[in-house]
């Protein structure tokens, strides 16, 4: 469906997208998981034609898009990451503005909008202002808005950022139904909870690159460690988990009163780790040992934590 070879995109000395390649087959729902500034949003606008890349090609369904720029552009819909509606209209007349720049109109456009609006729960909010929504609500809208024109490949960027948690389900919800009916889908993400939960492959973006790729099963195996240990203190400072530090084989990450071992070898790490903390007068208030999720492969490739 759509292929991506060798992208770069420098803004200044900021070097966003660093030969990026990859390849989305048809009906996939592909995840790109990164921290802030990784190049998500970069990644999006190459691929959507919003933005040109310094240098790289774009094949969907092996035509180049900028040789085919118009008929490419009516497969695509973009969800943006901030939210582009007019506050002063109603959510219906949101959408039927952006289904006219769309081309659609009469009968279709009526029956296109108000399909969208029932599929995104929002039927009896129509004719309410869009300055009256919450943020949530908002998103529904935007996301309605992206597939008025029936796109084949839609692109969604972070689009359960600062929702209420109804909204993130509602949206989860629609993903999924979504992808049920076939329709491609990039979907861009710094949760790792979300990529697990709902894309079919994933690549993990850091510094303009992808740095991993696959079905999460496939990342879990490429990866050295298995399993974490995550242990919680009660009333402890941030110094004192610090000496514990660099005693294992595995990466260490500690935040706040937190810690969070990635391992190959709980087994044996465990009780040592239980004894340090004996020994340091450090009180457990929770321990967990999970199996290794996305955060822990992330720390593992790069050395830092997702979250920051
Ligand atoms: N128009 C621009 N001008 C200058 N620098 C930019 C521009 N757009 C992006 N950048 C820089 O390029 C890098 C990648 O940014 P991008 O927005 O693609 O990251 P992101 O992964 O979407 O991050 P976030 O999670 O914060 O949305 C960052 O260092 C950013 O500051
Ligand atoms: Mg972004």
């Amino acid at each position: 469906m759509l292929v991506a070879k060798n992208l770069s995109k420098s803004f200044k000395e900021v070097n966003a997208l660093n030969n990026i390649s990859l390849a989305v087959q048809e009906g996939e729902l592909y995840g790109l998981l990164g921290p802030n500034g990784a190049g998500k949003t970069t990644t999006i606008s190459i691929l959507s034609s919003l933005l040109k890349p310094d240098s790289g090609e774009i094949l969907y369904q092996g035509k180049s898009l900028y040789q085919n720029l118009t008929e490419s552009k009516k497969m695509i819909g973009v969800v943006p990451q901030e939210i582009a509606l007019y506050e002063d209209l109603t959510a219906l007349e949101n959408l039927k503005f952006w289904g006219t720049l769309y081309g659609i109109k009469g009968k279709e456009l009526q029956s296109k909008t108000e399909e969208l609006l029932d599929f995104m729960g929002l039927s009896d909010r129509k004719n309410h202002k869009i300055k009256t929504y919450s943020g949530g609500m908002k998103r529904r809208i935007n996301i309605a808005a992206a597939l008025l024109h029936d796109p084949k490949i839609v692109f969604m960027d972070e689009p359960t950022v600062g929702i209420d948690p109804q909204s993130r389900n509602l949206i989860f919800e629609v993903i999924q139904e979504l992808h049920s009916r076939g329709l491609t889908m990039i979907y861009t993400t710094h949760y790792m909870e979300e990529a697990e939960r709902l894309c079919d492959r994933i690549g993990i973006i850091d510094e303009g690159k992808i740095i991993a790729e696959g079905r999460l099963e496939e990342l879990k195996k490429s990866s050295k460690i298995n399993e974490e240990i995550r242990v919680r203190f009660t009333n402890v400072q941030k110094t004192d988990l610090s000496n514990i530090n660099n005693h294992f084989n595995g990466q260490l990450l500690i935040h706040e009163n937190q810690m969070v071992l990635s391992t190959s070898q709980a087994n044996t790490d465990l009780p040592i780790l239980i004894q340090m903390c004996t020994n340091a007068n450090l009180h457990l208030e929770n321990l967990q040992v999970k199996s290794l999720s996305l955060e822990s492969i992330f720390l593992e490739l790069t050395g830092k934590s997702l979250r920051d």
